[in-house]
């Protein structure tokens, strides 16, 4: 007998940029036993390619231009009220290049995903390649988290890490790290639409079973 297919999970995909990683959710949705289905790519810039990337899978796209606001409040809420149109289950943050108020994180609790490019806690914020090599680590990474009011701070899901090569730049790295990136966070989102992780008091729960500090651990 056949396996039942689970409920699809709709989700919302925000970004600024590239949307490398939004591509490989895109990729990886469309194997025929997914429950993820991106409802729509939002984006604060017009003109970011990964918006094109949506078009070209037949995606429903929107842009809302944060500079058209006065302020963060403001724009979040129109934010929200785009995004509550998909009516979506989870919303992914791949590469949205804004801080999200508090308003807009409390909202959406349990059911917001961000990817970062090193393996949080280390090196919140911006230039985590440099950061790393600078520092002399001899690991490097990206984190999967959930988010929370703290920024870059959230429960972590996943961390895929990597060693740092003798002769590496922040430019070989980042390349490295964004292979990485594109395996983990179609992992976290698959796992969310499949039921199997969620977030709890004490942090993320895979399965039922809290995960470690780090999230699930992939050593390369
Ligand atoms: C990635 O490095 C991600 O970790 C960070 O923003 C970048 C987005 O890259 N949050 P892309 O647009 O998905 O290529």
């Amino acid at each position: 007998m056949q396996e039942p297919m689970p409920a699809t999970c709709d989700v919302v995909v925000l970004l600024s940029g590239s949307g490398s990683n939004l591509q490989a959710l895109i990729d990886s949705s469309r194997a025929d036993d997914s429950p993820v289905r991106i409802r729509a790519v939002i984006s604060n810039r017009a003109d970011a390619y990964g918006l094109q990337r949506a078009r070209d899978a037949g995606i429903d796209t929107r842009a809302l231009d944060h500079k058209a606001f006065e302020g963060r409040e403001a724009f979040d809420a129109a934010l929200i009220e785009l995004i509550d149109a998909f009516q979506p289950k989870l919303v992914v943050l791949a590469g949205f290049m804004r801080i999200l108020s508090a308003d807009f994180v409390r909202h959406y609790q349990g059911r917001l995903l961000n990817i970062h490019p090193s393996l949080l806690p280390k090196y919140k914020g911006l230039h985590t390649h440099q950061r790393a090599l600078e520092a002399g680590d001899k690991e490097h990474g990206c984190s999967v988290h959930f988010v929370t009011e703290e920024l870059d701070g959230g429960p972590l899901v996943v961390q895929a890490v990597i060693p740092v090569e003798l002769h590496d730049s922040p430019q070989s790295l980042a390349q490295r790290v964004h292979v990485q990136e594109h395996r983990i966070y179609p992992m976290a989102v698959r796992w969310f639409a499949e039921g199997r992780l969620t977030l709890g008091e004490q942090g993320a729960l895979l399965d039922g079973q809290l995960l470690a500090a780090s999230g699930h651990l992939i050593r390369n």
